[in-house]
């Protein structure tokens, strides 16, 4: 590893907008940015290339009131369930932004060649989802995620953006208060490069990696910009709220769209029940993922679930579904059911449990994606605006990424015309490398990366889940300080410059373990259940004392808790049933 500068792309190089990470939100806002302003120098780094980023994996779709399925549907309808989906945590005219935009930016894809599966007429298909009152979500069979990055990764090629792949996010570089850019590891040479940026925006996604293999993220979601944001003293918002998807597959936590109950599947215990009746009586499997994520848990809590050595699990069947729509609208889920769990939905009812999904929570915006400090923006599922509240609705993560993307990447733009940021220099970098080498040292007592990552997932998913108590969320608490302890005497054995994975996996675990603390501590402090967190201790939702937001600055090491109001609209707070 070597401090000295070799990429001739940012020797001296001032960008106009660095944006870390290549998942849908960067990409849009990278593209919206040369939109803008087609002279300026845009960057997106990215940890991996950027059409393997998360955004890949979305399975189900993007929301939009388009009224081509359900003629009546409006966009005052989707606010309204988003709303209510939030547990009307979330604020107000940020989803009335979100919900707005959704035809436009669909058509939008649409124009640039995303192939939307079809109805009969030909106008873009949508299909029922989770706490919708109407069937508005726009997908491509069961890989949306994976068409539109394509999309936008073809757009911004064509529109000249820069792309650093393989380059991991260090930290902010500051100026005074306000950020003159970023510094990273180039993990192909081990080099740490200097990013010398008028703006920079994080899209990093999400951090429900830390529950390990209780989560359908992708291994890479170790909620890195949020951390670095974290570290520089922006603030965090409401990070106690982690949605589980209720189906996750049985031994990996890989997801089953929510599009498979979408097209008609079934939730089934152990007596043939199909249990959701329980539970949602109107809305059956179609109910919102906090609500059917805690039922099939109470199913497995009382005995209803099914045994094996990966632990217990439900049935979605869709066997009644019939092999060609399963293989028309479902192929990729087949084609996971049959490699991951050596069934075939055609045949088998597929093996399920809830697993940790998305974060609500991330670094705390504007509705402009701007954050506390001058010069930073955060877009997607890295930031908390907030669209979701403490529940986001299947299919409006994908909307998110895009229409927040967007407004991101054009504020970043008219932004980036007026500062000259000092530069990035020698003995910052120097600081950074030094800081990297000290893993290496070899020492007396060390702890090894694997140990401590499988323990931070396993006391999250045992005490921080889906439902939570004091005393649980304490030991928690306990158990994530004892591992930052111990992470200071964390090894890398690699030592050598190119591809040190084991080290990227230690920075990631670094940040992880920050995250995990902010989570535990607004899971303790939250005296309350409301959306994806449920506190069985104080099973009701609390207006009076929690209508609001948690927010969370590093003081110290450790998290300092602040709370923001809830911007409301024109709904009033009201009891949600299903
Ligand atoms: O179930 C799904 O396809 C997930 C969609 C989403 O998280 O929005």
């Amino acid at each position: 590893m070597g401090m000295v500068c070799t990429d001739l792309r940012l020797v001296m190089k001032l960008f106009d907008i660095v944006i870390v990470g290549g998942g849908g939100a960067g990409l849009y806002a990278a593209m919206e940015a040369m939109k803008t302003n087609p002279g300026l120098n845009v960057a997106v780094i990215s940890k991996v290339y950027p059409n393997r980023s998360h955004t890949s994996a979305a399975q189900g779709g993007a929301n939009a009131a388009l009224a081509n399925t359900a003629k009546d549907d409006t966009v005052e309808l989707h606010i309204f369930d988003t709303i209510k989906g939030s547990d009307y945590l979330a604020d107000q005219d940020a989803v009335e932004v979100l919900c707005s935009e959704a035809p436009k930016i669909i058509r939008e894809l649409e124009n640039m060649g995303t192939p939307w599966s079809r109805l009969d007429d030909k106008t873009i298909a949508q299909r029922p989802f989770g706490g919708a009152g109407r069937p508005r979500c726009c997908y491509c069979a069961d890989k949306t995620g994976h068409t539109i990055l394509q999309t936008l990764y073809e757009q911004c090629l064509r529109k000249g953006v820069q792309f650093f792949n393989e380059y991991f996010a260090l930290d902010l570089a500051l100026d005074g208060s306000r950020s003159k850019g970023l510094i990273a590891l180039n993990i192909k040479t081990g080099r740490i490069e200097p990013f010398h940026a008028r703006t920079v925006i994080f899209a990093t996604g999400g951090y429900a990696k830390m529950y390990w293999n209780r989560s359908s993220n992708a291994a890479g979601n170790t909620g890195d910009g949020q951390a670095i944001a974290y570290r520089a003293g922006i603030p965090l918002k409401d990070m106690e709220f982690v949605q589980f998807h209720p189906t996750g597959l049985r031994k990996s936590g890989l997801l089953v769209t929510e599009g498979a109950r979408g097209e008609g599947g079934y939730l089934v215990n152990t007596l043939g029940e199909r249990f959701m009746s329980r539970y949602a009586p109107s809305k059956m499997e179609l109910g919102p993922r906090d609500l059917v994520s805690r039922s099939l848990e109470t199913e497995i809590l009382e005995g209803r679930g099914f045994d094996s050595p990966a632990g217990k699990y439900l049935h979605l069947d869709l066997r009644h579904l019939g092999a060609d729509l399963i293989k028309s609208r479902l192929p990729q889920i087949r084609e996971m059911c049959m490699y991951f769990e050596g069934v075939d939905p055609i045949d088998e009812p597929i093996p399920v449990r809830p697993t940790a999904h998305y974060s609500m929570g991330g670094i705390d915006t504007d509705n402009f994606g701007r954050t506390a400090m001058g010069g930073v923006y955060a877009a997607g599922e890295c930031g908390c605006v907030s669209v979701h509240g403490a529940n986001r609705l299947g299919g409006n993560s994908l909307l998110d990424i895009l229409v927040f993307g967007r407004i991101a990447g054009r504020a970043a733009a008219e932004e980036a015309r007026g500062f000259n940021p000092a530069p990035i220099t020698e003995s910052e970098l120097a600081e950074k490398e030094q800081e990297l080498r000290s893993f290496m040292k070899p020492s007396g007592h060390y702890e090894r990366y694997g140990t401590l990552r499988e323990e931070l997932g396993q006391t999250l998913a045992q005490n921080v889940g889906i439902f939570r108590e004091a005393s649980k969320i304490s030991k928690g608490i306990g158990d994530i300080v004892a591992l930052k302890e111990r992470f200071e005497h964390v090894r890398v054995f690699d030592t050598s410059d190119v591809y040190n994975t084991n080290l990227i996996q230690v920075l990631e675990l670094r940040n992880m373990l920050e995250l995990a603390e902010t989570v535990a501590a607004g899971a303790l402090v939250r005296e309350e259940s409301r959306g994806s967190h449920t506190r069985t201790d104080f099973p009701v939702r609390d207006d009076e004392n929690w209508h609001r937001h948690t927010t969370f600055t590093q003081e110290g090491g450790h998290p300092k808790l602040g709370f923001k109001p809830v911007t409301m609209g024109r709904y009033e707070l009201q009891e949600r049933t299903y």
